[in-house]
Order: C-alpha cells, then sequence, then structure tokens
C-alpha cells in the first residue's frame, strides 16, 4: 500500500524543492525537511515499550522507542535523506545499496551493498528520493528480502504512478510513503513535472 503525504508544510516545501533555480544547499535542506515529515507519518506503528520516568514533580509512565531499524540509503541520491532519518532515530544501524540507472533502459544496475544481515525482527527502511519505474526500489527491497528482513518500508519524497503500480506488483507485502504523487515518466524515464535529477541536485553535480 501507498501513503502520499497531504500536508501544507510538506506541499510549501516541495514546490520550493520542484523549483529548478534552487540551489543544492537549499535543496539538500528541503529533503531533510520534508524526509523528517514522512519519517513521522511512516512510524506511526513503531514498537514502543512502556517505562517509567521520574519528573521533577512526579513519576509517571511514558513509552520509548524499542524497534530495532536499520536504515537503508540507496545511493547515491538516498543519503540525502540519511541525516533527517538519524535524527529520528539516532540507534538505528545503517547499510547501503548501490545503484545505477541504465541511462537507455532505466533498469537498475546493483554495483554495491552492504547491508548488515536480519538477525531478528529489525525493520529495515529503504530510503530513496525518487521513485520512478520503481526498478531501483524493487531490486533494493528484494536484496534485503534475501538478508532475511521480514519488516520492510520504503520511503521516497516524489513518485510516478507507473512507479507505485510496478512496486506494488512485486512487493505488495511493504508499505511505500511518498511526499509526492506525480503525473507520469517522460520518455526518458524521468518523473513529470518531477525536480530532474535528485542526486545531481543534492551533490551539486549537474
Ligand atoms: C535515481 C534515484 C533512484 C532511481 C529511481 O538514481 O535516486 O535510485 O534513479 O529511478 P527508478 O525508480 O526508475 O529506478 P540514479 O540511478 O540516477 O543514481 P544516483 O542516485 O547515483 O544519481
Ligand atoms: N531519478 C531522478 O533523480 N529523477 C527522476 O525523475 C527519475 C529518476
Amino acid at each position: 500500500m501507498t501513503t502520499v503525504l497531504h500536508h501544507p508544510l510538506v506541499d510549501h516545501r516541495m514546490t520550493y524543492m520542484r523549483d529548478v533555480a534552487t540551489q543544492p544547499k537549499l535543496f539538500r535542506e528541503l529533503v531533510s525537511e520534508i524526509t523528517t515529515f514522512l519519517a513521522y507519518e511512516a512510524l506511526r506503528d513503531v514498537k514502543t515499550v512502556e517505562v517509567t520516568v521520574q519528573t521533577p514533580l512526579a513519576k509517571t509512565v511514558g513509552r520509548k522507542v524499542a524497534e530495532n531499524v536499520v536504515l537503508v540509503p540507496i545511493l547515491r541520491a538516498g543519503m540525502g535523506m540519511l541525516d533527517a532519518m538519524l535524527r529520528v532515530l539516532p540507534y538505528a544501524k545503517v547499510g547501503v545499496l548501490g545503484m545505477q540507472r541504465n541511462e537507455e533502459t532505466a533498469e537498475p544496475i546493483p554495483y554495491y551493498a552492504k547491508v548488515p544481515p536480519a538477525k531478528g525482527d529489525e525493520l529495515a527502511i529503504a530510503i530513496d528520493p525518487m521513485f520512478a519505474t520503481g526498478g531501483s526500489a524493487v531490486d533494493a527491497v528484494s536484496q534485503l528480502k534475501k538478508l532475511g528482513y521480514k519488516k520492510i518500508i520504503f520511503l521516497n519524497l516524489v513518485s510516478a504512478p507507473e512507479g507505485i503500480a510496478n512496486f506494488e506488483k512485486q512487493h505488495p507485502d511493504v508499505p511505500v510513503y511518498t511526499a509526492a504523487k506525480d503525473e507520469r515518466l517522460n520518455s526518458h524515464f524521468y518523473i513529470v513535472p518531477g525536480l530532474g535529477d535528485a542526486g545531481d541536485r543534492i551533490f551539486g553535480t549537474l
């Protein structure tokens, strides 16, 4: 199932992020801020445990996050979302998956993988700003499943209907959270209206 964030604070940032005039510094900040909102939505049901805490006035009961999380940015653009994810989940482990699209076919070419195998019931969170044909995300999640992960979610910033349909067919058990669902892909498999090449805009390599 795919959840699309609908929120004025997200839409506001998305508008600046899409703007071709936005420079890498601001672009990176917007990626981080929207990622924080995505995490807020996606982690509503994260495992917690009850704890007691002594306030200056009394003892009370609170809750602490008890989920073991492995964050998995898809290189390279996924790195842009990592800081924000680590801010909200400071004890998460991190693994990385390198994936490069073939320029002509958009087929993902995996070139690096360093993800710890699942030990128990960890939650793996794949992160990548762009969800175009869905090929990279489908491959990344397949790799995570092979490593033994049973609980997986995928967070992205801009998605295309084609990518969502492809992913839901291949991994119907994996929830997806996106900050915007765009109109379509163009003939070069870029998202329209989209925001261009996320990796280039994050890393200033246009
Ligand atoms: C981009 C993006 C995704 C992928 C999405 O990466 O960051 O990983 O394309 O497209 P898909 O849904 O059609 O697979 P790219 O291959 O351009 O590499 P980069 O992150 O190194 O720029
Ligand atoms: N990758 C990007 O960075 N942007 C797109 O629109 C599609 C794939």
